[in-house]
């Protein structure tokens, strides 16, 4: 269920903590040592996150020089200690410069191209509050990790977006889905430039030497990979949308005449995407919505939470609503609910993927059925496409088509056997009750098999959890 025990404690942050007070106050030693582990325990990526506690706040001061790619910065971090801790790892890849540990200097060491390892004077025991201040300084562009450089250059700034491995090049984080917090973002940049990141733009003050400080609120649980940052020469677009949310929109003035029709044409309906999402999902998630157009082929668009990123691929040629329709339906179904292992991808983008089918039937541009149809006609049984088990796709396969179109067909499949009505409860039921948290594919089984009364594990063990095209059968086509 979809039960939250205090903000941050996920199921195994609740489970960590179950064990503590069972066994009582912290000893002096515990099992680990007093050594918080170096990932969270995700399968596909096990040094990513981190163990030995979770944070509930980031609060990134920093400072950008878009001529050079120069980023400095504070960033703390305020959470909860889950075990007695002597040393614990953060999540980053620039120049570590000084670190606190509940106001007192803490010991850092880099431990590969991305870890780095905080000993403070004093341990942490377990349930201790603890905050967290990082200072640092980089070119991120110039900076290698895992042989990733998601940092993106543009012609006259940078931005940060990328899934799931960008925030080692802007900022520390215990880099897990499974940890999500609260954000305040403020980013100096010199004035004449805008900064742009996650929710509400709580103001923008000049910061002496001409520079204009711009200041980022998202208060709601947000995931490390969807906090965003672009700076550059954007012309921003803000309305208040029918709810009195803030909408901002920022296109790059960069743009070329065409770019900038295509972009605005599309990003342009996101305050009555996300209204026709709501009535298909429940209510947005979020206060504030929007998107942001770099002037920068990207060769993908992220959902950062409620301000999705759109690479200048979509709009080359026509504008492009399925994006947008993508993207925000991530808010609820991978932003909102966000995946308890990387391996859940399925639940963000299947879901994703098949709202763009329903805006199809929405629109009157063919039901979803047909698009389905049509998409699994068009893949030979000897394409690639089949070779992925999309409930557990592998590290390397996790953004395959397979997961977006076998995993929006997966959907169909369902809808079909357990008709609309319950197949539209099962949507709107995962959305709430997971709000704000994480949702992992067995839970979500559970639901729909709960809400159906159905044993549907052949449809998800064909659907998910078997290679090879499914016979046309598995899409329990209604009679006639
Ligand atoms: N979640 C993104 C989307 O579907 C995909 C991001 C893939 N990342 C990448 N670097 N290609 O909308
Ligand atoms: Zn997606």
């Amino acid at each position: 269920s979809g039960k939250r025990i205090g903000r941050a404690l996920t199921a195994l942050g609740a489970a960590a903590l179950a064990t503590v007070l069972a066994v009582g106050v912290a000893p002096a030693a515990s099992a680990s040592g007093g050594v918080g582990a170096p990932g969270i325990g995700d399968p596909y990526y096990p040094d990513y996150g981190n163990g030995g506690y979770r944070i509930s706040h980031y609060d990134l001061d920093l400072d950008y020089q878009p001529g050079n790619d120069h980023l400095a910065g504070t960033a703390t971090l305020t959470g909860v200690a889950t075990q007695y801790l002597t040393r614990f790892d953060l999540d980053f890849a620039l120049t570590t410069d000084a670190v606190t540990v509940n106001g007192r200097p803490a010991r850092f060491d880099r431990s590969g191209d991305h870890e780095l390892v905080l000993t403070p004077t004093r341990a942490l025991h377990t349930g201790q509050r603890m905050v967290v201040q990082v200072r640092y300084h980089g070119i991120p562009s110039t900076v290698v990790a895992e042989g990733f450089t998601s940092w993106m250059r543009t012609d006259d700034g940078a931005v940060a977006a990328n899934e799931p491995e960008i925030s080692w090049w802007w900022y520390p984080s215990n880099d897990h889905p499974l940890d999500k917090a609260s954000y305040a973002i403020d980013v100096t940049v010199p004035t004449g430039y805008q900064a742009i990141s996650n929710g509400i733009l709580a103001g923008r003050h000049p910061a002496g030497h001409g520079t204009t400080t711009w200041r980022w609120r998202e208060s709601r649980p947000m995931a490390t990979y969807l906090a965003v940052l672009a700076v550059g020469h954007y012309d921003l677009d803000t309305s208040t949308d029918a709810h009195g949310r803030p909408v901002i929109e920022a296109y790059d003035q960069g743009l070329s005449a065409a770019h900038a029709k295509n972009a605005r044409a599309s990003v342009g309906l996101t305050a009555s995407v996300i209204d026709w999402e709501s009535s298909v999902f429940g209510p947005y998630p979020f206060d504030a919505l929007g998107g942001i157009v770099p002037n920068h082929e990207a060769g993908f668009a992220l959902e950062d939470q409620t301000r999705p990123m759109y690479g200048l691929d979509f709009f080359e040629s026509a504008a492009d609503p399925y994006v947008v329709v993508h993207e925000n339906a991530h808010q609820w179904f991978g932003d909102s609910v966000s995946v308890h292992h990387w391996s859940d991808i399925w639940l963000n983008e299947g879901f994703a993927g098949y709202t763009e089918w329903l805006w199809s039937e929405h629109t009157g541009a063919g039901s979803a059925l047909s698009v389905a149809l049509a998409d699994y006609d068009s893949h030979p049984a000897d394409d690639p496409l089949w070779s992925v088990k999309v409930g557990d796709p592998g590290a390397k396969h996790q953004f395959s088509d397979a997961v977006y179109d076998r995993g929006a067909m997966t959907l169909q499949a369902l809808r079909n056997v357990v008709g609309d009505r319950t197949f539209f409860t099962i949507l709107r039921t995962w959305a709430s009750t997971h709000r704000y948290g994480n949702g992992s594919i067995p839970q979500f089984e559970w639901l729909a098999e709960r809400l159906s009364g159905r044993d549907l594990s052949q449809l998800f063990d064909t659907w998910l959890f078997t290679t090879g095209k499914p016979p046309r059968s598995a899409f329990h086509l209604p009679a006639g």
